[in-house]
Protein backbone atom coordinates (compact mmCIF):
# COMPACT_ATOMS: atom_id res chain seq x y z
CA UNK A 1 0.00 0.00 0.00
CA UNK A 2 2.04 2.87 -1.27
CA UNK A 3 1.04 6.46 0.41
CA UNK A 4 2.22 9.52 -1.75
CA UNK A 5 1.91 12.80 -0.46
CA UNK A 6 2.88 16.43 -1.79
CA UNK A 7 2.92 19.83 0.12
CA UNK A 8 1.44 22.13 -2.39
CA UNK A 9 2.52 25.47 0.73
CA UNK A 10 5.81 26.09 -0.68
CA UNK A 11 5.16 26.63 -4.06
CA UNK A 12 1.84 29.00 -4.96
CA UNK A 13 -0.71 26.25 -5.96
CA UNK A 14 -1.74 27.86 -8.68
CA UNK A 15 1.69 27.65 -9.95
CA UNK A 16 1.89 24.00 -9.60
CA UNK A 17 -1.48 23.91 -11.03
CA UNK A 18 -0.77 25.55 -14.33
CA UNK A 19 2.75 23.47 -14.10
CA UNK A 20 0.59 19.87 -14.02
CA UNK A 21 -2.42 20.36 -15.87
CA UNK A 22 -0.81 19.77 -19.20
CA UNK A 23 -0.72 15.85 -17.67
CA UNK A 24 -4.70 15.79 -16.99
CA UNK A 25 -6.75 15.20 -19.77
CA UNK A 26 -9.41 17.77 -21.48
CA UNK A 27 -12.05 16.18 -19.14
CA UNK A 28 -10.49 17.14 -16.26
CA UNK A 29 -9.26 20.52 -17.25
CA UNK A 30 -13.13 20.77 -18.09
CA UNK A 31 -14.11 19.11 -14.40
CA UNK A 32 -11.50 21.66 -12.92
CA UNK A 33 -13.03 24.90 -14.45
CA UNK A 34 -15.96 23.89 -12.81
CA UNK A 35 -14.82 25.22 -9.28
CA UNK A 36 -15.40 28.41 -8.48
CA UNK A 37 -12.79 29.04 -5.97
CA UNK A 38 -9.52 29.17 -7.12
CA UNK A 39 -8.13 26.58 -4.58
CA UNK A 40 -10.83 24.44 -5.02
CA UNK A 41 -9.75 24.32 -8.52
CA UNK A 42 -5.84 23.68 -8.03
CA UNK A 43 -6.14 21.12 -5.31
CA UNK A 44 -8.32 19.00 -7.83
CA UNK A 45 -5.76 19.42 -10.83
CA UNK A 46 -2.91 18.47 -8.11
CA UNK A 47 -4.20 15.84 -6.34
CA UNK A 48 -4.83 14.22 -10.46
CA UNK A 49 -1.72 14.97 -11.37
CA UNK A 50 -0.27 13.18 -8.30
CA UNK A 51 -2.24 10.24 -8.90
CA UNK A 52 -1.75 10.00 -12.75
CA UNK A 53 2.29 10.45 -11.87
CA UNK A 54 2.27 8.24 -8.85
CA UNK A 55 0.35 5.48 -10.92
CA UNK A 56 3.08 5.80 -13.71
CA UNK A 57 5.87 5.24 -10.84
CA UNK A 58 4.26 1.78 -10.22
CA UNK A 59 3.27 1.09 -13.81
CA UNK A 60 4.88 1.44 -17.51
CA UNK A 61 1.79 3.61 -18.83
CA UNK A 62 2.63 7.28 -19.63
CA UNK A 63 0.91 9.90 -16.99
CA UNK A 64 -1.53 11.52 -19.60
CA UNK A 65 -2.67 7.89 -20.17
CA UNK A 66 -4.53 6.70 -17.41
CA UNK A 67 -8.28 7.05 -17.91
CA UNK A 68 -10.58 7.77 -14.93
CA UNK A 69 -13.93 7.37 -14.43
CA UNK A 70 -16.37 8.28 -10.99
CA UNK A 71 -19.02 5.51 -9.86
CA UNK A 72 -22.69 6.62 -9.15
CA UNK A 73 -21.06 8.03 -5.69
CA UNK A 74 -18.67 10.05 -7.69
CA UNK A 75 -16.03 7.42 -6.11
CA UNK A 76 -12.86 7.64 -8.95
CA UNK A 77 -11.49 4.48 -10.56
CA UNK A 78 -9.13 3.80 -13.40
CA UNK A 79 -10.86 3.11 -16.60
CA UNK A 80 -7.76 2.49 -18.40
CA UNK A 81 -5.55 0.91 -18.89
CA UNK A 82 -6.33 -2.26 -17.95
CA UNK A 83 -4.06 -3.53 -15.04
CA UNK A 84 -4.14 -7.07 -13.26
CA UNK A 85 -4.57 -7.57 -10.94
CA UNK A 86 -7.16 -4.45 -10.93
CA UNK A 87 -5.28 -1.28 -8.88
CA UNK A 88 -6.75 1.75 -7.28
CA UNK A 89 -6.33 4.74 -5.85
CA UNK A 90 -7.72 7.24 -3.86
CA UNK A 91 -7.18 10.82 -3.33
CA UNK A 92 -7.31 13.64 -1.21
CA UNK A 93 -6.88 17.47 -0.45
CA UNK A 94 -6.83 19.82 2.14
CA UNK A 95 -4.91 23.11 2.38
CA UNK A 96 -1.49 22.65 2.33
CA UNK A 97 -0.98 18.77 0.75
CA UNK A 98 -2.01 16.42 -1.07
CA UNK A 99 -2.41 12.54 -0.53
CA UNK A 100 -2.87 9.76 -3.16
CA UNK A 101 -2.99 6.17 -1.94
CA UNK A 102 -2.17 3.23 -4.37
CA UNK A 103 -3.63 -0.29 -3.62
CA UNK A 104 -4.54 -3.63 -4.70
CA UNK A 105 -7.17 -3.36 -2.22
CA UNK A 106 -10.65 -3.53 -3.62
CA UNK A 107 -11.97 -0.98 -0.66
CA UNK A 108 -9.27 1.44 0.77
CA UNK A 109 -9.32 5.26 1.04
CA UNK A 110 -6.91 8.04 2.07
CA UNK A 111 -8.12 11.08 3.89
CA UNK A 112 -5.80 14.05 5.29
CA UNK A 113 -6.78 17.22 6.81
CA UNK A 114 -4.81 20.13 7.85
CA UNK A 115 -5.22 20.32 12.19
CA UNK A 116 -5.88 23.87 13.27
CA UNK A 117 -8.20 24.92 15.95
CA UNK A 118 -11.59 26.19 14.98
CA UNK A 119 -14.90 27.40 17.12
CA UNK A 120 -16.84 25.67 15.23
CA UNK A 121 -14.99 22.13 16.10
CA UNK A 122 -16.46 21.28 19.63
CA UNK A 123 -19.93 21.32 18.24
CA UNK A 124 -19.09 19.40 15.17
CA UNK A 125 -17.63 16.40 17.55
CA UNK A 126 -21.00 16.57 19.33
CA UNK A 127 -22.69 15.41 16.19
CA UNK A 128 -19.92 13.40 14.53
CA UNK A 129 -18.17 11.54 17.19
CA UNK A 130 -20.07 8.52 19.10
CA UNK A 131 -20.44 9.09 22.76
CA UNK A 132 -16.76 7.11 23.63
CA UNK A 133 -15.36 9.33 21.19
CA UNK A 134 -16.68 12.39 22.96
CA UNK A 135 -15.63 10.61 26.50
CA UNK A 136 -12.12 9.79 25.03
CA UNK A 137 -11.87 13.63 23.68
CA UNK A 138 -13.18 15.58 27.19
CA UNK A 139 -9.96 14.76 29.05
CA UNK A 140 -8.04 16.33 26.68
CA UNK A 141 -7.49 20.40 26.25
CA UNK A 142 -5.64 22.70 23.72
CA UNK A 143 -3.90 21.40 20.64
CA UNK A 144 -4.45 17.35 22.44
CA UNK A 145 -7.79 18.16 21.76
CA UNK A 146 -7.44 19.37 18.27
CA UNK A 147 -4.93 17.02 17.23
CA UNK A 148 -7.11 14.03 18.64
CA UNK A 149 -10.33 15.27 17.09
CA UNK A 150 -8.62 15.27 13.50
CA UNK A 151 -7.62 12.10 14.01
CA UNK A 152 -11.07 10.58 14.49
CA UNK A 153 -12.48 12.70 11.71
CA UNK A 154 -9.77 11.19 8.89
CA UNK A 155 -10.25 7.85 10.22
CA UNK A 156 -13.62 8.38 9.53
CA UNK A 157 -13.74 10.03 6.47
CA UNK A 158 -11.03 7.34 5.09
CA UNK A 159 -13.60 4.89 6.18
CA UNK A 160 -16.51 6.82 4.75
CA UNK A 161 -14.52 7.00 1.25
CA UNK A 162 -13.29 3.43 1.13
CA UNK A 163 -16.76 2.12 1.34
CA UNK A 164 -17.72 4.74 -1.94
CA UNK A 165 -20.69 5.53 -0.06
CA UNK A 166 -20.11 9.67 0.38
CA UNK A 167 -22.84 10.96 2.63
CA UNK A 168 -24.88 7.57 3.21
CA UNK A 169 -23.71 6.70 6.54
CA UNK A 170 -23.92 8.53 10.03
CA UNK A 171 -20.64 9.19 11.04
CA UNK A 172 -20.59 8.59 14.77
CA UNK A 173 -21.83 4.63 14.13
CA UNK A 174 -18.48 4.64 13.55
CA UNK A 175 -16.00 4.47 16.50
CA UNK A 176 -12.29 5.14 16.83
CA UNK A 177 -10.22 3.57 19.89
CA UNK A 178 -7.13 5.07 20.07
CA UNK A 179 -4.28 3.42 21.97
CA UNK A 180 -1.29 4.73 23.45
CA UNK A 181 0.80 2.35 21.12
CA UNK A 182 -1.29 3.57 18.48
CA UNK A 183 -3.22 0.54 17.46
CA UNK A 184 -6.48 1.56 16.34
CA UNK A 185 -9.38 -0.54 16.86
CA UNK A 186 -13.47 0.09 15.52
CA UNK A 187 -16.62 -0.33 16.53
CA UNK A 188 -19.14 -0.76 14.43
CA UNK A 189 -23.04 0.15 14.93
CA UNK A 190 -25.16 -2.05 13.76
CA UNK A 191 -26.68 -0.12 11.26
CA UNK A 192 -23.27 -0.34 9.37
CA UNK A 193 -23.49 -3.46 9.37
CA UNK A 194 -19.88 -4.10 9.16
CA UNK A 195 -17.04 -6.19 10.76
CA UNK A 196 -14.64 -4.94 12.61
CA UNK A 197 -12.30 -7.68 12.00
CA UNK A 198 -12.32 -7.02 8.27
CA UNK A 199 -11.04 -3.57 8.35
CA UNK A 200 -6.48 -2.11 8.96
CA UNK A 201 -6.84 1.26 9.52
CA UNK A 202 -3.51 3.76 9.94
CA UNK A 203 -3.27 7.24 11.11
CA UNK A 204 0.13 9.64 10.89
CA UNK A 205 1.01 13.03 11.95
CA UNK A 206 2.87 14.95 9.28
CA UNK A 207 4.46 17.80 11.43
CA UNK A 208 3.49 20.75 11.31
CA UNK A 209 0.27 20.69 10.50
CA UNK A 210 -1.17 17.83 8.77
CA UNK A 211 -3.11 13.96 9.79
CA UNK A 212 -3.39 11.96 7.19
CA UNK A 213 -5.13 8.16 7.72
CA UNK A 214 -5.46 4.87 5.67
CA UNK A 215 -8.89 2.88 5.83
CA UNK A 216 -8.05 -0.66 3.87
CA UNK A 217 -10.50 -3.86 3.95
CA UNK A 218 -8.00 -7.07 4.28
CA UNK A 219 -9.07 -8.79 1.29
CA UNK A 220 -5.05 -9.77 1.61
CA UNK A 221 -2.99 -12.32 3.30
CA UNK A 222 -0.68 -11.90 5.78
CA UNK A 223 0.28 -8.14 7.14
CA UNK A 224 0.10 -5.20 4.91
CA UNK A 225 2.57 -2.48 4.94
CA UNK A 226 2.07 0.83 4.10
CA UNK A 227 4.77 2.69 2.77
CA UNK A 228 4.65 6.39 2.89
CA UNK A 229 6.18 8.17 -0.16
CA UNK A 230 6.72 12.22 0.23
CA UNK A 231 7.22 13.94 -2.93
CA UNK A 232 7.92 17.43 -4.37
CA UNK A 233 6.20 18.70 -7.64
CA UNK A 234 9.37 19.62 -10.08
CA UNK A 235 7.56 21.37 -12.80
CA UNK A 236 5.30 18.52 -13.78
CA UNK A 237 7.45 15.51 -12.61
CA UNK A 238 7.56 14.44 -8.84
CA UNK A 239 11.06 13.93 -6.84
CA UNK A 240 11.54 12.24 -3.05
CA UNK A 241 10.81 15.17 -0.66
CA UNK A 242 14.37 15.96 0.46
C1 LIG B 1 -16.61 12.14 -0.46
C2 LIG B 1 -16.05 12.77 0.76
C3 LIG B 1 -15.75 11.63 1.76
C4 LIG B 1 -14.78 13.56 0.41
O1 LIG B 1 -14.11 14.01 1.55
P1 LIG B 1 -13.40 15.43 1.70
O2 LIG B 1 -12.67 15.37 2.99
O3 LIG B 1 -14.40 16.50 1.48
O4 LIG B 1 -12.39 15.58 0.53
P2 LIG B 1 -11.08 14.76 0.18
O5 LIG B 1 -10.16 15.72 -0.43
O6 LIG B 1 -10.58 13.93 1.31
O7 LIG B 1 -11.59 13.73 -0.91
C5 LIG B 1 -12.12 14.15 -2.09
C6 LIG B 1 -11.89 13.06 -3.09
O8 LIG B 1 -12.58 11.89 -2.68
C7 LIG B 1 -12.94 11.17 -3.86
N1 LIG B 1 -14.35 10.86 -3.75
C8 LIG B 1 -15.43 11.58 -4.16
N2 LIG B 1 -16.56 10.91 -3.86
C9 LIG B 1 -16.18 9.76 -3.26
C10 LIG B 1 -16.90 8.65 -2.73
N3 LIG B 1 -18.23 8.56 -2.76
N4 LIG B 1 -16.19 7.64 -2.18
C11 LIG B 1 -14.84 7.68 -2.15
N5 LIG B 1 -14.12 8.70 -2.63
C12 LIG B 1 -14.79 9.73 -3.17
C13 LIG B 1 -12.61 12.05 -5.05
O9 LIG B 1 -11.38 11.62 -5.61
C14 LIG B 1 -12.45 13.41 -4.43
O10 LIG B 1 -11.50 14.23 -5.06
P3 LIG B 1 -11.76 14.85 -6.54
O11 LIG B 1 -13.19 15.21 -6.61
O12 LIG B 1 -10.80 15.98 -6.58
O13 LIG B 1 -11.40 13.72 -7.47
C15 LIG B 1 -17.01 13.80 1.42
O14 LIG B 1 -17.35 14.75 0.50
C16 LIG B 1 -18.23 13.19 2.01
O15 LIG B 1 -19.18 12.82 1.38
N6 LIG B 1 -18.23 13.11 3.32
C17 LIG B 1 -19.34 12.58 4.04
C18 LIG B 1 -18.93 12.30 5.42
C19 LIG B 1 -18.98 13.56 6.28
O16 LIG B 1 -19.96 14.26 6.43
N7 LIG B 1 -17.87 13.81 6.95
C20 LIG B 1 -17.74 14.87 7.91
C21 LIG B 1 -16.43 14.83 8.61
S1 LIG B 1 -16.14 13.42 9.69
Amino acid sequence: MHLWTARTDDLNDGTIASRVAGILTADERDEARRFHRARDRHQFVVARALARLALSHHFPVPAGDWRFARDHNRKPFIAAPEISPPVRFSVSHTQGLVACLITLCAQAAVDVEKVEPSGDLPLVASQVLSPAEQGALSVLSGNDWTARFFDYWTLKEAYVKARGLGLGLTLSDVAFELASDDTIRVHFAAAINDDPSAWVFWRRRLPPQHTISVAAEKDFDGECELILRPVKFDGARIAPEA
